[in-house]
């Protein structure tokens, strides 16, 4: 393991000023991000999207890497070379047999021939997504410990090939639970997380943490403020995260755009951390564009100057300059 250039290949994708697309999503998740515009999810309409967004004229200031999924990373969309690209490396949440509404996050079989094998098609860092629910005596001690476990054996096997792994566990924001049931579940997954990401020696300054926001349930009646999910998160990450971990990036989880961007700005107003705190963002920096486009190439321009837009509020917002 290179682990200066790994700490230099993480370093870079959390730069100040730029952060991350999530443009990483399977088959089954694009179809449904395509059927929100009534689009069939052809390879070819893929390929456009996807392309759309990577050539969005000056996207390059704002973003320092962009995660695909198997089949796009294979397709080879042109884009700037200042922009890296990574890889989603599992194969999905799966149900987490006799623990009902839990999942663990499969893929750990032959990945170490499939990383090599993405390596080569010029990926430089990867993704690994497990997925906690909150609920009624939900998260189990077992589901958390099970997913750090799979996301510790991922992040060691990606740092032996030489590529930067990028750890996410979602603390999911789907529920009406409260700010302060999510920041709890938030710290007790992330503590567990590094204890598993320290006994299987996964090198800290060489990878990235991807994570959620502390914030109330989508569905929950009392939303918390900004400043709040603020306050929240800072505190759990104080707890959990150590400080030699480069940088923190958000996934949106479902908040509006808008909300992400905010929130984000929030975050950072709070001043200098021992981490860079930025974002890798799906649905929050592609969802706008995405209705616009509709799938008709006559939008392209107008959907690119839509994206445009937000990727720039984001990176401002990611300084707290908003
Ligand atoms: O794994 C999650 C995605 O990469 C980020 O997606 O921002 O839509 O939650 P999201």
């Amino acid at each position: 393991m290179n682990q200066n250039k790994l700490a230099k290949a993480a370093k870079y994708l959390c730069q100040p000023g730029k952060g991350i697309l999530a443009a990483d999503e399977s088959s089954g998740t694009i179809e449904k991000r395509f059927k929100t515009i009534n689009l069939a999810s052809t390879e070819t309409n893929r390929r456009n999207w996807r392309k759309l967004l990577l050539t969005t004229p000056g996207i390059s200031k704002f973003i320092s890497g962009v995660i695909f999924y198997d089949e796009t990373l294979r397709q080879k969309i042109k884009r700037d070379s200042k922009i890296i690209a990574g890889i989603k490396a599992d194969t999905g949440a799966k149900p987490l047999a006799a623990f009902p509404g839990e999942t663990v996050t499969e893929g750990l079989d032959g990945l170490h021939e499939r990383l090599a094998e993405y390596g080569s098609l010029g990926a430089q860092f990867t993704k690994w997504r497990a997925v906690i629910n909150l609920g009624k005596g939900l998260p189990t001690d077992e589901a958390i410990e099970a997913n750090a476990h799979v996301l510790a054996r991922f992040a060691a096997l990606s740092q032996e090939v030489g590529l930067v792994p990028i750890v996410e566990p979602e603390i999911l924001m789907e529920g009406s639970h409260t700010i302060q049931a999510h920041a709890a579940a938030s710290k007790k997954t992330l503590l567990s997380v590094f204890l598993k990401l320290k006994q299987f020696r996964v090198y800290l300054p060489g990878m990235l943490l991807k994570t959620n926001m502390v914030a109330s349930g989508l569905a929950a009646k009392r939303q918390a403020k900004p400043k709040e999910i603020a306050r929240a998160t800072l505190a759990v990450f104080k707890t959990a995260v150590p400080k030699t971990v480069p940088g923190i990036v958000f996934l949106s989880g479902g908040l509006s755009p808008e909300a992400a961007t905010i929130n984000l700005n929030a975050i950072n107003r709070f001043g200098s951390q021992p981490w860079q705190l930025s974002f890798s963002y799906g649905r929050a920096l592609q969802g706008e564009a995405l209705a616009i486009w509709h799938g008709q190439n006559q939008n392209k321009a107008a959907a690119q100057a839509v994206f445009f837009k937000r990727v720039k509020s984001v990176a401002l917002a990611r300084q707290g300059r908003l």
